[in-house]
């Protein structure tokens, strides 16, 4: 049986782009990501390269693709093997490929090293991606080195090498229609996964139960695979009570206690696109008054950012927007003393937000949860500043932040994370906080993709009631 790959004309017009944007003799070689053993006979779940899916939606192992400035495509794949299907699984074949991906021409893995000698003859220009694959610089000296040892009968060797990654950063960072349906549906998975999982914590404390955080995790993995989506996006956090604090916890055995609130940051793959959802919440579906007061704080910085999300502001506005509301807050709700930190100007000035916020509010989203994408505008690229960091005292380099674009799609993720401190008040500590959405930048705001899942404290309860 030989499957077209669906949506084939959407990754061969993302091959003409490419392929316009390489110069004339240039030549771009894109292998997709490799197999890892875990342990002898096991391997890590497989999970295709997003470049390479980006412009093939191949998803077998050992591909390659090869593309040059004409537009011509070669794909380099597994050979049919009757033995190795059996233990391993279908494969398309290079015979079937041709049609499948609408690629010009096609051939098995094991001829790479003979027709890319033969690609590269008589261009100028080699695009390969650069520090990702290991041993691929090896591989491409190789091929270099095979051309010019034909130099003596007239074939001339590239030149040039250059990063293809930087062209394809630029392509990716714009989500089209196609990538974003599938990114909608990703993220509808995941909230329903994070409602889930909130309804589990509630109905298992009510009853008695001993509630851990990988009953959560459990959930969530539940919801992910019921619906499709072929992994999580990267490993979830549930983190209950002070372990909310722990930036980069996992779900692991710890208890979920009743009147503490757990923090879950968790988002599926589907179709090789992430989602990444981060929601608070009481463990036993009621707040506490501390507790709410720091979720509405965090809420409402959400809220200034989401504001300031729109296309033609910068990607920084909506962390400049989280950072001014949580300044005010934490000098409100006296976790920083106004007569020590000063004025709001003065918390921003000298970052003593810092300790309970000390990572930024955004990154790009797409088939990477931390998705590729340069955060600097190219069109002011060269025009810097420098200031001094008031906490490290290093000098920092600043260049103009990225200017928003319809079809960006960016996370909004504020949060706050109290640790105890003699000037702190105990009433705060060690909850952890953040509220994290992920938002289609529209022409005039954005469009909040991950809202199946509730952010409105009383909505919170009133689903954990139910
Ligand atoms: N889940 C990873 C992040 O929020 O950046
Ligand atoms: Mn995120
Ligand atoms: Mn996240």
């Amino acid at each position: 049986m030989t499957q077209a790959i669906a949506h084939a004309h959407i990754y061969a017009a993302r091959r003409a782009r490419l392929a316009s944007q390489l110069g004339e003799g240039g030549v771009a070689i894109i292998p997709t990501a490799p197999e890892r053993a875990r342990n002898r006979d096991s391997d890590f779940p497989y999970r295709h390269d997003s470049y390479f899916y980006y412009l093939t939606g191949f998803t077998e192992p050992h591909a390659w693709l090869v593309l040059d400035a004409t537009g011509r495509t070669t794909l380099f794949c597994q050979p049919k093997d009757l033995e190795r299907e059996i233990w391993d699984g279908y494969r398309l074949g290079p015979d079937a490929a041709v049609a499948a991906l609408g690629v010009d021409a096609a051939a098995s893995v094991a001829e790479l090293d003979k027709q890319l000698p033969q690609l590269l003859e008589n261009q100028h220009t080699v695009w390969y991606p650069f520090a990702t694959h290991k041993g691929l610089e090896t591989r491409v000296d190789a091929w270099l080195n095979a051309v010019r040892a034909r130099v003596r009968f007239g074939v001339q060797c590239p030149a040039l090498q250059r990063d293809v990654c930087e062209p394809l950063d630029d392509m990716r960072l714009i989500k089209d229609a196609h990538e974003q349906d599938v990114m909608r549906r990703a993220s509808a998975i995941s909230a329903r996964a994070h409602i889930r999982a909130m309804q589990t914590s509630a109905r298992m404390l009510r009853a008695g139960q001993d509630v851990r955080e990988y009953h959560l995790d459990a959930e969530l993995l539940h919801e992910f695979r019921q619906h499709g989506s072929q992994f999580p996006a990267y490993t979830s956090i549930v983190a209950a009570g002070a372990n909310a604090c722990v930036l980069h916890y996992r779900a692991d055995a710890a208890p979920v206690r009743d009147g503490e609130l757990v923090l879950i940051d968790a988002g599926c793959e589907l179709d090789g696109y992430a989602s990444d959802i981060t929601r608070t919440f009481p463990a036993n579906g009621k707040f506490t008054g501390p507790q709410r007061d720091l979720y509405n704080l965090v809420l409402a910085s959400q809220d200034a950012a989401v504001a300031a999300t729109k296309a033609g502001a910068r990607f920084v506005d909506p962390h400049d927007a989280t950072v001014k509301v949580l300044a005010q807050g934490l000098l409100d709700l006296g976790l920083l003393n106004k007569s020590k930190h000063g004025s709001v100007q003065d918390v921003i000035e000298k970052r003593a937000y810092f300790p309970f916020y000390m990572h930024r509010t955004s990154h790009w989203l797409g088939m990477d949860v931390h998705d590729c994408g340069s955060y600097v505008e190219p069109s002011s690229q060269g025009e810097t500043s420098t200031r001094k960091d008031p906490l490290s005292g290093e000098t920092i380099i600043n260049r103009p932040s990225r200017i928003l674009r319809e079809g960006m799609v960016l996370t909004i993720e504020p949060g706050l994370y109290v640790r105890p401190a003699d000037d702190v008040p105990e009433a705060f500590w060690n909850i952890g906080i953040r509220i994290e959405d992920d938002a289609i930048v529209t022409s005039g705001g954005c469009e909040l993709i991950t809202r199946g899942v509730p952010v409105i404290a009383s909505e919170i309860e009133a689903l954990m009631r139910g």
